[in-house]
């Protein structure tokens, strides 16, 4: 009989895969591919020895077969409001730590980073259709509203002891874009929880009380948190007098440096092209703060993509500006972030970072990440109008390539040195080794 291919293995695992125990799913999921024993193998020798913080992350999700490692790098020595900070930063790319670590140092002593929390209000929403005249619906705002506040304040007392709770909830009449259609748009502060179980759980209650008072007359279409926060948004900036920019690029003093950076961060503010790759830049250093500390990258990187097509057309979140002598940098971000409960007290590594970071409050941690994405962005625009950006990136990468191609440690030492000062390629690489290996 004509043995099955791993193709149509595919087509089987479809059913019940769920049900399976976790050692027949991986064994299951061998199948589908050429070599199953060595993929089981490989898969779990990522398994942890210690089975109860196996048993954690496996439940993170479902359907889990292994983990999925990425380096956990730190930047020390981030000066922030005149507060030393060691960042704890989980990225794969290679250069990304190297390069906010560069800038740190160098705005470190130039006063370092300055930040302001403009606000941390968060928004959900009720959907519904009402069959009704909206003018009657917008009289009843005010005792709906009560009813609602009064349904939820058993939900609510903790939260409103920490300070924070159901900040507003206002009617959005959208009847004449969708037929019968409006939304509660409720603001929220959360302390220093990110909130979104707080929030939609109090989304869910008021739907329920919508669906009391109004049994016939409305439909309930989705109640959800948004992820879009403009007003959970944090600013932070870094200055100083052109003339302390001299000696970064030995054909540019610091006001020609200045003027050239400058001219690039408005490149990205005039053309979505170049934005997108901007603010890719500083997403660099926010996700990989957001990821040590166990926080929402998605969330987060939803807000600030958004939140920078504001304008109605997509630009850099960054400023640069010069002026009377002094050059400044800034960013300015949306970002939810908790720093108790979900991920951040049940991932080992996001309750660690957070130790690192002196257990900072949500807001203080909103600082801090955007701080790093403001220290990748300086660092990537300074090197993409100086030397540019492979020279770096390619040195870091230089492991990687090595790696790839089985490199010996006595041979990653040799080409090391040898690439010190020659520009790194794949093929470069492979032809020193070659070279080395017939001497
Ligand atoms: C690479 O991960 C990020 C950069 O492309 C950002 C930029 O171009 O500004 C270097």
């Amino acid at each position: 009989m004509e043995e099955e291919s791993p193709m149509r293995r595919r087509d089987r695992i479809k059913q019940g895969f769920s049900k399976l125990l976790k050692e027949d799913k991986l064994k299951a999921v061998a199948e589908c591919i050429e070599n199953p024993g060595e993929f089981v193998s490989l898969l779990k020798s990522f398994w942890f020895n210690d089975t109860k913080r196996q048993k954690t992350f496996d439940e993170f999700s479902e359907n889990t077969i292994s983990n999925f490692p990425i380096p956990y790098g730190i930047s020390p020595n981030v000066l922030i409001n005149n507060r030393n900070y060691v960042v704890p930063m989980v990225i794969e790319e290679s250069s990304v730590v190297a390069a906010a670590s560069a800038a740190v140092k160098f705005w470190g002593v130039r006063g370092g980073f300055h930040t302001e929390v403009i606000d941390t209000k968060k928004i959900g929403q009720v959907h519904f259709c009402w069959k009704g005249e909206p003018a009657a619906l917008r009289e009843m705002m005010p005792m709906i509203k009560d009813r609602l506040l009064r349904d939820t304040a058993g939900l609510t007392k903790k939260m409103e002891q920490r300070g924070g709770g159901v900040h507003d909830i206002e009617l959005v009449d959208f009847h004449n874009e969708i037929p019968d259609y409006y939304q509660l748009r409720v603001s929220f502060y959360t302390c220093d929880s990110m909130g979104a179980n707080f929030i939609n759980s109090c989304l869910e209650a008021f739907a329920d009380s919508l669906r009391d008072m109004f049994s016939d007359n409305i439909e309930i279409v989705m109640s959800i948190l948004s992820n879009y926060t403009p007003e959970c948004r944090v600013k932070v900036w870094v200055e100083c007098p052109v003339e302390q920019l001299d000696g970064i690029d030995e054909h540019l003093d610091g006001q020609a440096f200045a003027v050239k950076f400058k001219k690039a961060v408005d490149i990205a503010h005039i053309d979505t092209y170049r934005a997108v790759t901007h603010n890719k830049g500083i997403y660099n250093g926010i996700d990989a703060v957001v990821i040590a500390t166990g926080n929402d990258f998605r969330a987060v990187e939803a807000a600030g993509h958004s939140y920078a097509a504001r304008n109605g057309h997509y630009e850099s979140l960054s400023t640069a500006e010069i002026k009377d002598g002094i050059f400044s940098f800034a960013v300015e971000v949306p970002m939810a972030l908790g720093t108790v409960g979900g991920l951040t007290s049940l991932h080992p590594l996001a309750k660690e970072s957070l130790e690192l970071l002196g257990n900072p409050t949500a807001p203080e941690l909103m600082s801090i990440a955007a701080t790093m994405g403001l220290a990748n962005n300086y660092s990537a625009v300074k090197s993409l109008i100086t030397k540019g950006i492979q020279q770096g990136h390619m040195k870091m990468h230089l492991t990687n390539i090595l790696n790839s191609l089985g490199a010996t440690d006595d041979e990653k030492i040799a080409a090391t040195e040898h690439f010190k000062n020659i520009v790194v390629s794949h093929s470069a690489v492979e032809e020193f080794l070659k070279n080395l290996k017939t001497k």
